[in-house]
């Protein structure tokens, strides 16, 4: 691997061989969504506990400090809104050209495997992965099921992120699902999971990210279940305990609502 492309994805994947990416690129197309209203004030408490921001140029500009940033993965596809006709039909919205000045650790796009826009989705990703390795710069491939969620079971997953192995993300984000070891062995390249829309509890979130872990995910790209929560800041301490510190669910737990605690009486 050339030294620039190793130096990126050393910049991600942390020496333990783990990474908590936090994604709060959801505006591209859900608009000012709950908790994301005002992206600087949602992302500057948590900053100090990602190993890097999944965000789009113009949330990067406005709302991230240059001098006091994490490595950048820029999402670069886009085009598509939640009141539009389909989500899937996306295309690559930010040059290269634009990734290199912005200085960022790598480029993400999604590929919709399955929907209408399938060829589209994957050749984009391929076009990417060409131009990201002509300047040593990885792709991320997020693999998108819309607003399809049902769509999250082992064969799907699993397919859709061998595909993106194959035309050469080197990172691919997917969902967790029953079976999650049967995606991870089929996909070649590290893979992040996801959090989705957020669910009841947090002993779930945590207990799901444990389980990804221990069947080979290398950590998240997870959101809406940080910083939706109430107490996002205790969410995000939670969720890199069991990251980069082993700790096991009822661990992660323990933590946040300590942390819930001293957030709750300031
Ligand atoms: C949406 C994305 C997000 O980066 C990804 O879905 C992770 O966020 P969440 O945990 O909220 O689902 O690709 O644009």
């Amino acid at each position: 691997m050339e030294w620039g492309m190793a130096n990126r994805m050393a910049q991600l994947i942390q020496s333990d061989g783990h990474a908590l990416f936090l994604p709060v690129d959801h505006g591209y197309f859900q608009g000012p969504t709950r908790k994301l209203e005002e992206p600087r004030k949602t992302i500057e408490p948590l900053l100090p506990y990602a190993d890097a921001l999944f965000i789009t140029r113009g949330v990067l500009r406005s709302s991230v400090d240059p001098d006091n940033s994490k490595p950048i993965i820029l999402r670069v596809s886009g085009g598509t809104s939640v009141v539009g006709k389909d989500l899937a039909n996306e295309g690559i919205t930010t040059s290269m050209e634009e990734a290199i000045r912005l200085n960022v650790a790598a480029v993400g796009i999604s590929v919709f495997v399955g929907s209408d826009y399938e060829k589209e989705s994957l050749l984009n990703l391929s076009k990417l992965v060409n131009e990201g390795e002509r300047y040593g710069i990885p792709v991320m491939a997020v693999t998108a099921v819309g607003k399809e969620l049902e769509k999250r079971d082992a064969r799907y997953l699993g397919l859709a992120c061998r595909i993106a192995a194959e035309l050469g993300a080197r990172v691919v984000k997917t969902y967790w699902c029953e079976e999650f070891d049967r995606v991870t062995r089929g996909c070649p390249v590290p893979v992040v999971m996801a959090g989705g829309p957020r669910v009841e509890t947090t002993l779930e979130v945590f207990e799901f990210v444990y389980d990804g872990i221990q069947k080979g995910a290398i950590g998240v790209n997870l959101g809406r279940n940080i910083w939706q929560n109430e107490f996002p800041v205790a969410m995000i301490k939670g969720m890199q305990a069991v990251i980069h510190k082993k700790a096991n669910p009822e661990q992660a737990q323990e933590i946040y609502d300590t942390e819930k605690g001293k957030q709750a009486k300031k």
